[in-house]
């Protein structure tokens, strides 16, 4: 089945929030931000600009009645910097005007005078002067100091992922309204309507029940919008508030990429050791993960990063600690993997220099120390179902490793320029919000007299398909047709207290609530069809739209069902509750069983290096992937291309460049390179393994936004074993994305 949005996609149809109609008089604002990284604000004056005409308001914090905090962890975000400004981009007023056009002018015409002060960049510089936005975390298993000494071999190193801008096709954005009652409603491109109507009830001083946040879906998230979509619907919120007028704001691409934060960088030193025949038997590592100038949602990162730092092998001792650095950067954030890439690049640059100093491939090593049923891992919980080691054989068996392997030493043993690299990667990703309590949610179902759906729950749709899951949910159910169910708006006064969609878990939580509303509502009907056939409720049954008893299909369709039902007064609306069972985790002891469960799978990645350009072409991405059962295998597939895609962006071309002076370099599209078509790689093969799928997860369907991200760590060493291959002596530093000039660099520089 397709996704439901997709005709509506390609024609151009689907609403996103700049195509929502304004009402009358709706203002425009634009956001004055610092021009400075860190200093003394000693003068603020917006009198000039405000005088322009057409200029309705320009606010500052002086303007907020409530609290001036927007920190989703921790509360030390202001919405406007008031005497300091910690990063360049950092929001300072809102200017408000007739249209966007006349708001920039008066941008130039706001004053402002500030005392520099010293300026930070660098996560390891902020750990050495103390500069944490959380206290340090450690995840340890087994003796570590201990093993060391049992080690046959010990190898130490340095690695460091960059930055990833989000690239959402639709840039941060939201509309507001006042409403009677000095409500506001606020159309929002969010990820986390729940948190937009908190911080905006906090910032504004009134009761969440007075604010509205309604989502019909996102051009576009990946963890961008979790946290970060915040600001500018609180702005727009406060403008309109203050001003009791519509106002709307769409940030352009250019004050997006500088404003908003980015995936963290990480640089980390490990040291790992193994016994002579390849197992690890221990693993230590300290990252400092840079933050930028907030905690955002840094601090549960870091937690992922941990829980993901041994990726899928099982290693007796451990002791992984990070630092999340406070430096002069815009607050760093989610995006796809929250953590958990940066946490396996590492452990995979500790197994691929091992292989490298033994002289090995590093497949060798990786094969050798997968996770088993049973395993323990680092934070405690056991591994069950295990799929692991059936990937990694069935991917051995459809697509022959060691074949590929001849293939690329025979093509690299001939006299030209080019040389081609293949590795490994195998992925582990737990499922669920490592924060417990965020593993809820509700659904509300409404079926009318017609015999049509309703359905609202808190998942938000940014393309990733989750409403189309959804509706197959509701569809499976009562066996009607996917065109009687229509996927609401994801709006806080309907569904409370959601969690954001994230963490892969937005089909599980609201699917899991769904399905318990439509069971609810199912047994409703069938008592009303049991007494229609006079049979008992246990004879009765649904099945493609018709009333079937005893197995036996009666003339009884869904939509007389339905209408019989609402006349006996039977409620045809139901609210559920979900919450993940079995699930917890003990922040004091860094122990528990924090995931419903995991999700497997493994990938080769091979490439050919031109090595006069350091020009490089991923050829194949060939995957053997645990869906579990998969409810939809046209969108789970989607996701592993774009999931692959992103990665492989990620470990190569995408750079993000900011000076020492915390001025960020590559803040348009010609500086900043995105894969694009002619970056693809030239085959993505996709095998689902076949598994019964965990029962927690909906229809045993397993979670599928996050894990595929993570075999573009693939690509970064393939490419290290094709330039190796050109340059036997080049030892790999472990500096990603791994950029055409940075290839040539090592190719004839190092
Ligand atoms: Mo996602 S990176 O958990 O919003």
């Amino acid at each position: 089945m397709n996704n439901i949005d997709s005709v509506s996609h390609a024609t151009g149809r689907s609403v996103y929030l700049d195509d929502i109609p304004v009402l009358k008089n709706t203002l425009h604002g634009v956001v004055f931000d610092s021009p400075v990284p860190h200093a003394k604000v000693t003068l603020l004056d917006v009198t000039g600009a405000k005088s322009l005409p057409g200029i309705e308001g320009i606010f500052t914090w002086r303007d907020i009645p409530g609290i001036n905090d927007i920190g989703g962890i921790v509360p030390d975000e202001p919405l406007f910097a008031s005497d300091e400004v910690h990063y360049r981009g950092q929001p300072l007023a809102l200017v408000v005007a007739a249209d966007e056009h006349i708001a920039r002018k008066a941008l130039e015409l706001i004053k402002i005078e500030t005392v520099e002060l010293e300026v930070i960049t660098d996560p390891r510089k902020a750990q050495e002067k103390g500069l944490l936005l959380i206290p340090s975390r450690t995840f340890s298993m087994g003796d570590i100091s201990g093993a060391w000494s049992e080690c046959d071999h010990i190898f130490e190193g340095t690695a460091s992922s960059g930055g990833q801008e989000h690239l959402y096709l639709e840039t941060q954005g939201a509309y507001a309204y006042p409403s009677e009652n000095g409500c506001i409603k606020i159309h929002s491109s969010t990820q986390g309507p729940t948190l937009v109507q908190k911080v905006t009830a906090r910032l504004l001083g009134i009761p969440m029940n007075r604010v509205e946040v309604d989502v019909t879906r996102l051009g576009g998230a990946f963890g961008g919008k979790e946290d970060q979509a915040t600001a500018v619907a609180v702005m727009a919120a406060l403008a309109a508030y203050r001003l009791q007028r519509p106002v709307k704001i769409t940030l352009n691409r250019n004050d997006d990429m500088r404003m908003t934060g980015k995936r963290h960088p990480y640089t980390s030193d490990f040291r790992i050791g193994l016994t002579q025949d390849c197992k690890i038997i221990a693993y230590s590592a300290v990252m400092y993960q840079n933050g930028g100038a907030a905690a955002d949602l840094s601090p549960a990162i870091m937690e992922r990063t941990l829980f993901h730092s041994t990726n899928a092998y099982y290693i007796p001792n451990t002791e992984v600690t990070v630092h999340s650095c406070r430096t002069n950067l815009p607050p760093n954030t989610a995006f796809r993997g929250f953590g958990a890439p940066q946490g396996m690049f590492v452990i995979e640059a500790a197994i691929a220099k091992a292989a490298e100093e033994l002289g090995i491939p590093a497949h060798l090593i990786q094969q050798a120390n997968l996770v088993s049923e049973g395993d323990e891992f680092q934070y405690g919980q056991e591994a069950e179902n295990v799929t692991i080691g059936k990937c990694w054989e069935n991917l051995d068996k459809k697509f022959n490793l060691t074949k590929i392997e001849k293939e690329i030493s025979h093509f690299n043993s001939k006299d030209h320029f080019c040389r081609r690299g293949m590795a490994v990667m195998p992925v582990c990703f737990g499922v669920s919000f490592t924060n417990t309590s965020m593993n809820q949610a509700r659904a509300l179902v409404h079926i009318y007299q017609d015999g049509s759906i309703g359905i609202s729950t808190g998942a938000i749709e940014m393309g990733q398909g989750v409403n189309t899951k959804l509706a197959q949910v509701a569809a499976t159910v009562f066996s009607v047709g996917i065109k009687r169910i229509k996927l609401e708006s994801t709006n806080t006064s309907r569904v409370a207290n959601t969690s954001p969609t994230a963490a892969s878990s937005g089909a599980d939580l609201n699917g899991n609530a769904l399905l318990l509303a439509c069971n609810e509502l199912l047994v409703r009907l069938k008592s009303v069809a049991a007494l229609m056939h006079d049979c008992s409720i246990e004879d009765a049954e649904l099945l493609k739209e018709k009333v079937v008893i005893k197995g036996v299909a009666t003339d009884t369709t869904w939509e007389m069902l339905v209408q019989a039902a609402f006349l006996k007064r039977v409620s045809l609306t139901e609210n559920s509750h979900y919450c993940t069972p079995e699930i917890f985790f003990d922040k004091t002891v860094e122990k528990g069983h924090p995931f419903a469960y995991h999700v497997y799978g493994a990938a080769a990645v091979t490439v050919t290096l031109d090595c006069l350009r350091g020009t490089y072409k991923i050829d194949d991405v060939l995957i053997v992937h645990d869906f579990g059962n998969s409810i939809n295998l046209v969108i789970d597939n989607g996701q592993i291309e774009g999931g692959v895609m992103q990665g492989i962006g990620w470990m190569t071309m995408e750079e993000v460049v900011s000076s020492d002076e915390g001025r960020l370099l590559s803040d348009t599209l010609s500086t900043y390179k995105v894969p694009d078509i002619y970056s693809a790689p030239s085959r993505v093969v996709c095998y689902a393994l076949e598994t019964s799928g965990p029962e927690l997860a909906i229809f045993r369907s397993k979670a599928v936004g996050e894990p595929p991200f993570m075999y573009g760590i693939g690509a970064f060493f393939a490419l290290c074993n094709a330039v190796k291959s050109f340059k036997p002596e080049f030892k790999t530093d472990y500096d990603a994305p791994l950029t055409p000039e940075k290839v040539l660099m090592r190719l004839y520089n190092h």
